[in-house]
C-alpha cells in the first residue's frame, strides 16, 4: 500500500505507518468507515465482503485497532454476523501491539433493542444504544446478560446523547461501521468528524447505497461537503480520509 496524498510514500507501508496514517488526535471523535463501489453501492448480495480486498481488510483492522469502541447499526451487525472482538484475533493482536486493551467493545444502535438475548454479542463488553420506547423487558434481559444498555432519547436514539454516554465511559474515539441508516442519522445530527471511504474499482448497481436520502437536518443545506485529507492506494483500490465540519 502506498500514500498518494498529501505526501507520497511507499510502496509498502507497514502496519505502524498505516496506524500512524489513521491515528486521530487525542480527544473525542466519530469516524465512519465504509467500503463503496465506484457507483456508491455498499454491498453485493447483501454483504460488504463482495467489495472487499486485502487492503480494505487491513485498513478495517487498523481502524478497529485504533478505536475505543465500534458503533454499528443493528441491521449491519445482523447482516454481517458481528461478534465480540478480542481473544487471539488479528485486531486484538494489533491493538496489543499499539498498546491498547486487546478487547474492543461493540456498541449496537437499535431503536427497538433488537439485539437478541443469546446472540453472541449479547454479553459484556457489548453496549446497546437504544431509547426509552424500546421494550423494557428486553432491555432488562440484555442488561442481565451483561450488556451495558444506554437509553439515549425517548422515542428515538439521540446520537449526540449516545456519544456523550460513550465518552463518559472512556469510549471517546468511536469508529462507526455503518450502515446507511446510521450514517444518515449521524450526518443529520452533525456528529460525524471523519468519513473513511474505501473506494473499490467495481460497478455494482442496485438499491443499497451509502446514503438512501439527503443527509441534512430539516431546513438545512442537504449537501454535506467533506474535505479530502488523505489518499492511499493498493491494487487500484483507493483508501480515503475526508474531514467533516462538526455542527454540534
Ligand atoms: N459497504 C460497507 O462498508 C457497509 C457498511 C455497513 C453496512 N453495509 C451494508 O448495509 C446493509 C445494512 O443496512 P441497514 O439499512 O440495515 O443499516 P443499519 O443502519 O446498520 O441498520 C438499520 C437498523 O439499525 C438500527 N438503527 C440504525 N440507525 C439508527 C438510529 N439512528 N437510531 C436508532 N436505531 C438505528 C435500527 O435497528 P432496529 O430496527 O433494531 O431499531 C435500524 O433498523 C447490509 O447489507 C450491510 O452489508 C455495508
Amino acid at each position: 500500500m502506498r500514500r498518494l496524498f498529501p505526501a507520497p510514500a511507499g510502496p509498502d507501508l507497514d502496519d505502524d505507518v498505516l496506524a500512524a496514517a489513521y491515528r486521530l488526535p487525542p480527544g473525542r471523535a466519530l469516524r465512519v468507515d465504509f467500503v463503496v463501489s465506484l457507483d456508491g453501492s455498499i454491498s453485493v448480495d447483501g454483504r460488504s465482503a463482495g467489495l472487499g480486498s486485502p487492503g480494505d481488510r487491513r485498513v478495517f483492522r487498523v481502524l478497529r485497532a485504533l478505536a475505543d469502541v465500534v458503533l454499528v447499526g443493528h441491521g449491519t451487525a445482523a447482516a454481517e454476523g458481528y461478534g465480540p472482538v478480542g481473544g487471539d484475533s488479528p485486531v486484538a493482536r494489533l491493538r496489543a501491539r499499539l498498546g491498547r486493551p486487546p478487547a474492543l467493545p461493540i456498541a449496537v444502535v437499535s431503536r427497538r433493542a433488537s439485539l437478541a438475548p443469546g446472540d453472541r454479542l449479547a454479553a459484556a463488553p457489548t453496549l446497546l444504544v437504544t431509547c426509552a420506547a424500546a421494550d423494557a423487558g428486553r432491555r432488562a434481559e440484555l442488561a442481565g446478560a451483561g450488556v451495558t444498555v444506554l437509553v439515549c432519547g425517548d422515542d428515538d436514539v439521540d446520537l449526540p446523547t449516545a456519544l456523550d454516554a460513550l465518552a463518559d465511559r472512556g469510549l471517546a474515539q468511536v469508529t462507526c461501521e455503518g450502515g446507511p441508516q446510521l450514517l444518515r442519522a449521524a450526518l443529520a445530527a452533525g456528529v460525524v468528524d471523519e468519513l473513511d471511504l474505501t473506494i473499490a474499482p467495481a460497478l455494482v448497481g442496485g438499491a443499497a447505497r451509502l446514503l438512501d436520502a439527503a443527509p441534512g437536518g430539516p431546513g438545512e443545506d442537504t449537501v454535506v461537503r467533506p474535505e479530502l485529507r488523505q489518499v492511499l492506494e493498493e491494487d487500484g483500490v483507493l483508501f480515503t480520509r475526508y474531514a467533516l465540519p462538526r455542527r454540534t
